[in-house]
């Protein structure tokens, strides 16, 4: 595979992708109130259609799933209409564009929220930590309700309607995002799913919630094809911990590495053990790795046969055309951390193409 690189064409469900660059699923913080994208995405996402695959930024799939100030949802008309004027303008520019749905289960506040129902979680286990709210500024994350298990089929159908409003809205695909400490992570981890009915306790069990979904997201979408996945194996971030992340993350691809998926995408976030190399051979079907990719580090790792694709986040916030810069060997522009969650079009789209 040395004659890969990340200029390279790839395929995905079936299309060929310009190169093997995704933009990693960034939540921004520019959506109006209850769960609109702004006009202001339509121009950002076009702007980065030079990507291979644009992931967007976590879509609550369902006003529960909703937890951060100023994000947005999929589960109505106007949330649906704002996303087809993004997902036109991507495709007018020759991009391909998957919506992430991020239902972020305990890690939410009501003050960030359209809906007064509260939090769920697997279990009633409180987040340590604060999260930002416009009127309150920084706050405790409350506790979660924990989910019976006649309620459980509900959420995997909150997840199949939310697929069938983004094919709706013109998206090429979806992906479920089971990293990062949010709902199909605190089924999968040890520490927030302390249930002892058939979605908790062994690894076999644990899995279950992320497999029904996936599940039911590819027959909603019409294809498993057009549903991807993103993990973060073993990742701490918002107050999640597995007791021992390679026995359930090995589990979980196993059981997932022949549905015919569109694409496995791991965030490696430590440098020991490597879930690339762990988990690829356990996949049958594209595989994306990210994680702090350069462009050097992001071409040997396609040269080596380690990954089809590699996933760039930040880099990507400020520089709208990165693989059109990697192609130039333009210089890069550091990205700017205190706009990554500021309303407005300043840092957003105001980073130019060359
Ligand atoms: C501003 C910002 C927002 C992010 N929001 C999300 C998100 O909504 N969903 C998600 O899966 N990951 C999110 N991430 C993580 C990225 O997708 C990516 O995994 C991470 O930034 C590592 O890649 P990088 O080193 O190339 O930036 C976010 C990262 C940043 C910097």
């Amino acid at each position: 595979m040395a004659d890969v690189n990340l200029l390279t064409p790839g395929r995905i469900d079936g299309f060929d992708t310009k190169n093997r660059m995704m933009m990693a699923p960034m939540t921004r913080s520019r959506a109006l109130a209850k769960g609109v994208p702004s006009e202001l995405a339509i121009e950002y996402y076009a702007q980065r259609a030079s990507a291979g695959l644009i992931i967007t930024e976590g879509i609550a799939p369902c006003a529960v799933g909703l937890g951060y100030a100023r994000t947005p949802a999929i589960e109505n008309a106007e949330q649906v209409a704002a996303w087809k004027k993004i997902t036109d303008a991507v495709h007018a520019k020759g991009g391909r564009i998957f919506a992430q749905f991020m239902h972020v289960g305990r890690i939410a506040h009501p003050a960030n929220r359209y809906t007064t129902e509260p939090p769920i979680s697997p279990s009633a286990v409180k987040a340590a930590g604060q999260m930002w709210t416009d009127t309150l500024q920084m706050q405790d994350m409350p506790a979660p309700r924990a989910l019976d298990i006649k309620e459980i089929p509900g959420v995997i159908e909150d997840y199949a309607k939310a697929t069938k409003n983004a094919i709706a809205a013109g998206f090429d695909g979806v992906e479920l995002h089971s990293a990062s400490g949010y709902l199909p992570m605190q089924f999968l981890s040890s520490n927030t799913n302390l249930r002892s009915d058939a979605y908790g306790g062994s690894a076999a069990n644990r899995i279950r919630f992320v497999v029904e979904a996936l599940d039911a997201m590819g027959k909603a979408a019409g294809s498993p094809s057009k549903v991807g996945i993103k993990i973060s194996p073993a990742m701490p971030f918002n107050d999640i911990q597995d007791a021992n992340p390679v026995e359930t993350y090995t589990t979980l691809v196993k059981a997932i590495g022949n549905m015919g998926l569109a694409y496995l995408h791991v965030l490696q976030s430590a440098p020991e053990p490597s879930y690339f190399a762990m988990l690829r051979p356990l996949f049958k079907g594209p595989f994306a790795a990210g994680g702090g990719f350069t462009k050097d580090s992001g071409n040997a790792m396609l040269a080596s046969g380690g990954a089809d694709f590699i996933v760039y986040g930040k880099l990507f916030t400020s520089n709208p055309d990165l693989p059109v810069r990697f192609e130039k060997s333009a210089e890069l522009v550091a990205f700017d951390a205190n706009t990554f969650y500021t309303p407005g079009a300043e840092g957003y789209t105001t980073f130019k193409s060359l």
